[in-house]
């Protein structure tokens, strides 16, 4: 890693800041293909400030938290300072690490805060206002990746996001689009109306001026996690969410800490795959799927297109019965890692599948028998020194729980759906938990954020990753699949059509050309149901191959590569 630098230059940050607004594109750029370094993210400025921050000579650690924190201004239905995410690396010098910055459980809240009288599950409080909000995690998260691994200062890093928030931005056709769309919900908060709410509807073009943010960045930029953790910023914090439904506490805050945990690791053909351990159960069912994937394919190298699909749609309903059953987080529960992720399971559970689809109902896990006798972005960043930085993070739904903590400019995340509020009832995403994902103070909510890379001779291969809920790890693992089990190129590989299935509700999702009628009506004579046809996921992938380093933002999105 490179040392420190005191470099502290303000003046030509912000001449910095100008050049990058100045080049906006009118169309975000899909494919780009460097030599150096790259970085792909779901907002074209966002890209820009860390490819700034790579050609200052900064490493890929300072791009991603420069990045981090750019989105939270530029993109902020999913970019946060309010929400949570997961960062995996690998390092110029071999080490592979992982940060977890999942949002926590407010001290106060208990097992049954979501359920009315009755005992049925409230969905609305769990989504919307204060009662929803996890302890955010992603300014702890991203100042102890740069600390530990990063080169600059944060004054350097954070001082574009800055700049964004306090002299504003030119709104893009889809920010725009996402404000207006969730008119109604801002106005339900005066905080967030004050925001995002005005007499006529935002367009394209118009500046987006945020200063209570700018504040927020600055006090975090003079005094660390302080400055979001303890004083002003903090107490804002907890007066907003408390009055609109919410039961934080100062402590809460100050007792919030990133963690740092031992990868996933996996191995799929001639390539390790390194993901995120447990609060995130994306790496784990990864590995599981990909593992199941390497056996079929081993017995038969040659599927045809309806073998294909529906090995890999038996697949995913039996990992995403183990996600159910068994994770959550690690410091409350027992997971049993090792043997879910090991090749004889993944053995035991292949031989599993028939030629028809099994009803979901009768798939459970099968972990205890056999041994006794788990809106989101991503974004990928390369630089020239062999680290590679692969970060989701997210305030759950689109603009969290739509609450603005007034005097901050944060916007809140609505992270507690993601723990189980009931057993056998589904959240946001159609998830069912039991025991392992329920509510506690202090614990972290089960995630399905799957930022990946794969190795290939222990150097960067593939950086992925994407946005989707409860689809995030079925897309991963089709990216992934694309690329190194049907050879597709990388371009086909992340922008080809996709599907999904995740046990329950016990059917396919599919897009737009994903499965041709012919192909659909197959699946249904084996017993399987076509579930939702559906966006799947907003991939942004780096992949470096004979010497070539190809940045990949998703057709789906707005997302923009960029490298040199
Ligand atoms: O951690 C999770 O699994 C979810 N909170 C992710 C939410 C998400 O991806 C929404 N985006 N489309």
């Amino acid at each position: 890693m490179r040392q420190k630098s005191s470099y502290s230059n303000k003046i030509f940050l912000l001449v910095l800041f100008f050049l990058i607004a100045g080049t906006i594109h009118s169309q975000p750029q899909k494919v780009c293909v460097a030599s150096k370094a790259m970085v792909v993210s779901a907002e074209e400025l966002a890209t820009k400030v860390g490819v700034q921050i790579l050609k200052k000579g900064g490493n890929a650690i300072d791009a991603a938290v420069a990045v981090g924190f750019a989105l939270a201004v530029t993109y902020p239905t999913a970019g946060n300072i309010g929400g949570g995410g997961f960062l995996v690396a690998h390092l110029g010098d071999g080490r592979n690490i992982s940060i977890d910055f999942r949002e926590t459980a407010p001290k106060k809240s208990f097992r049954n805060m979501y359920l009315d009288s009755s005992g049925n599950f409230v969905q609305e409080k769990s989504l919307l206002g204060g009662l929803a909000v996890g302890v955010p995690g992603t300014v702890a998260g991203l100042i102890l990746a740069l600390e530990k691994y990063g080169s600059m200062s944060l004054t350097q890093v954070i001082q574009p996001a800055i700049n964004l928030a306090e002299y504003g931005f030119p709104l893009s056709v889809s920010n725009a689009k996402m404000f207006n769309e969730n008119r109604k919900y801002f106005q339900k908060f005066e905080s967030s109306s004050k925001l995002f709410v005005k007499e006529n509807e935002f367009k394209e073009g118009d500046i987006f001026y945020q200063k209570d943010l700018a504040k927020t960045l600055n006090n975090i930029q003079e005094l660390g996690i302080k400055g979001f953790y303890e004083g002003e910023v903090a107490q804002k914090l907890v007066k907003c969410i408390n009055q609109n439904g919410g039961i934080f506490q100062l402590e809460d805050l100050t007792a919030y800490k990133a963690i740092e945990r031992d990868i996933i690791k996996g191995n799929f053909l001639d390539y390790e795959i390194i993901s995120m351990p447990p609060p995130s159960s994306g790496g784990i069912a990864l590995v599981q799927i990909l593992n199941m994937m390497e056996l079929i394919h081993e017995k038969n190298p040659n599927l045809d297109e309806l073998e294909y699909y529906h090995s890999l749609i038996e697949v995913l309903k039996l990992v995403y019965a183990e996600r159910a059953a068994h994770l959550g987080d690690p410091d409350f529960i027992d997971i049993p890692t090792e043997k879910l992720i090991s090749k004889m399971y993944a053995k035991y559970q292949s031989n599993r599948i028939t030629n028809q689809a099994t009803p979901s109902k009768e798939i459970q896990s099968k972990l205890k028998d056999f041994f006794e006798s788990e809106e989101t972005t991503h974004y990928s960043v390369l630089d020239e020194f062999g680290n590679a930085v692969s970060v989701t993070y997210t305030l759950n739904s689109g603009f969290g729980s739509k609450l603005i903590a007034e005097g901050t400019g944060v916007l809140l995340n609505n992270e507690m759906d993601d723990f189980s509020a009931k057993p056998g009832v589904p959240n946001q995403f159609g998830l069912v938990g039991s025991e392992a994902n329920s509510i506690e103070p202090h614990k972290r909510m089960l995630s399905s954020m799957t930022p990946t890379i794969v190795l290939k001779e222990n150097k960067p291969y593939l950086i992925v990753g994407t946005p989707g809920g409860s689809t995030i790890i079925t897309v991963v693992a089709q990216v992934i699949l694309n690329k190194l089990l049907l050879k597709e190129d990388i371009e086909t590989s992340v922008f080809k059509p996709r599907v999904h299935h995740q046990w329950l509700p016990d059917q396919i999702d599919i897009e737009t050309d994903s499965i041709s009628e012919e192909l659909s009506s197959k699946l249904v004579e084996r017993g399987h149901k076509i579930g939702r046809k559906r966006l799947l996921g907003l991939v942004e992938a780096i992949l470096i191959e004979d010497g070539k380093i190809i940045g990949v933002s998703d057709k789906r999105g707005s997302g923009h590569a960029e490298g040199y």
